[in-house]
């Protein structure tokens, strides 16, 4: 393939938002059946007033990344379990799953469509990729749509956070992302809807995200509205919470990987009581959009944690986890056997 000429963007000024590119990747589901529409440019969706998504939010979604590694390849990281988890995403909300094939093949063709809009390697921003299906056909009483629509879309991003690797500070919240046996484990719309309100008042005081606690007895650590949550202990061990209602984060199931293969570190995946969290070392948060953001400070209503990372850089031991995956995603690290799908 011709080496393909890159938009002109201003890199170092990428956050994270949306940009038009130039090709979707869509699929229909009607009469019991996918239907590939394939590659298409029109980034609008026409869709009926009575389209079940808009009244009972049947809709869930993923979020992965392209990068271009140091050899110039352009690849992405691990698609087979966003894959995966789309479709556990589509069984818990009635939607017919997309074939796990079909996902991979949709964003191989997304991807290598708008290569010119993946960044360089060493820029630090890649081209974040956001399938996502919904009950478009009509839907009045509540039940399923009758028909669905799957689309892929792709836009270069930098940071999640401002600032990328400066601490954050952190809220805990009043109130709950998730419910108890409810959606907290899939990527569903309507996880994000109830997080809405919480994360706006996390903002307007100051914080840039909230700590759930778990709805059930609210005792225990769950995660943020966007990323996972992890903590270093004095021993240097990596702390992971377990729990029914947080979503499975990639990003996270591969640093434990990295803790215990490259870093040889012991990690303890258990429940982690919130009245813990003032002994622990480090904190970070992790995800496809966050990668692994460091945090320095949990607001609570009894006063403030302050982790001895302190605020002004990321602790040692989320530094080498951050640089390890890094490294892993943009080819400067041998990656695990298929955390790499080479696209072009
Ligand atoms: N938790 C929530 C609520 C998220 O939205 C995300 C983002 O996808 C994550 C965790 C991180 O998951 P992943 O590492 O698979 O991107
Ligand atoms: C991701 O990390 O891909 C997500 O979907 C999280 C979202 C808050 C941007």
């Amino acid at each position: 393939m011709e080496k393909m000429e890159k938009k002109n963007i201003d890199w170092s000024k990428l956050g994270f938002g949306y940009t038009k590119t130039d090709y979707r990747w869509q699929a229909t589901w009607e009469d019991g059946k996918w239907t590939e529409d394939g590659l298409i440019t029109d980034e609008k969706l026409h869709l009926l007033e009575s389209a079940c998504v808009f009244h009972y939010s049947q809709s869930c979604f993923e979020g992965l990344k392209a990068y271009t590694t140091k050899e110039g390849k352009i690849v992405t990281f691990r698609p087979d379990m966003n894959a995966q988890r789309m479709f556990d995403s589509a069984k818990r909300l009635e939607m017919p799953p997309l074939p796990v094939d079909t996902f991979i093949k949709s964003i191989d063709e997304v991807v290598r469509a708008n290569a010119a809009w993946v960044p360089p390697y060493g820029t630090g921003c890649s081209l974040y990729i956001r399938p996502f299906m919904i009950g478009s056909g009509p839907q009045i009483g509540v039940a399923p749509a009758p028909s669905f629509t799957y689309r892929v879309f792709v836009m270069p991003v930098g940071a999640y956070f401002k600032g990328a690797v400066k601490p954050l500070k952190l809220a805990l919240s009043d109130f709950d992302r998730a419910a108890p046996h409810g959606t907290g484990n899939i990527k569903a719309g309507l996880n994000y809807a109830m997080s809405l309100y919480p994360t706006m008042e996390a903002h307007r005081n100051g914080y840039a995200e909230n700590v759930y606690l778990d709805p059930q007895t609210r005792t225990y650590v769950e995660e943020t509205g966007g990323a996972n949550i992890i903590f270093v202990d004095q021993d240097n061990n990596l702390v992971v919470p377990k729990s029914d209602s947080i979503l499975p984060s990639i990003t996270r199931r591969s640093l434990v990987y990295v803790g215990e293969h490259f870093l040889g570190l012991k990690v303890v995946e258990r429940k982690v009581r919130f009245d813990e969290v003032k002994n622990f070392k480090e904190c970070a948060l992790c995800g496809t959009a966050a990668v692994l953001a460091p945090v320095g400070l949990i607001h609570t209503h009894e006063g403030d944690i302050v982790f001895p990372s302190g605020m002004e850089k990321m602790g040692e031991i989320c530094g080498k986890l951050r640089s390890t995956l890094t490294g892993i995603q943009d080819g400067e690290i041998e990656a695990p056997e298929g955390w790499i799908r080479e696209i072009c």
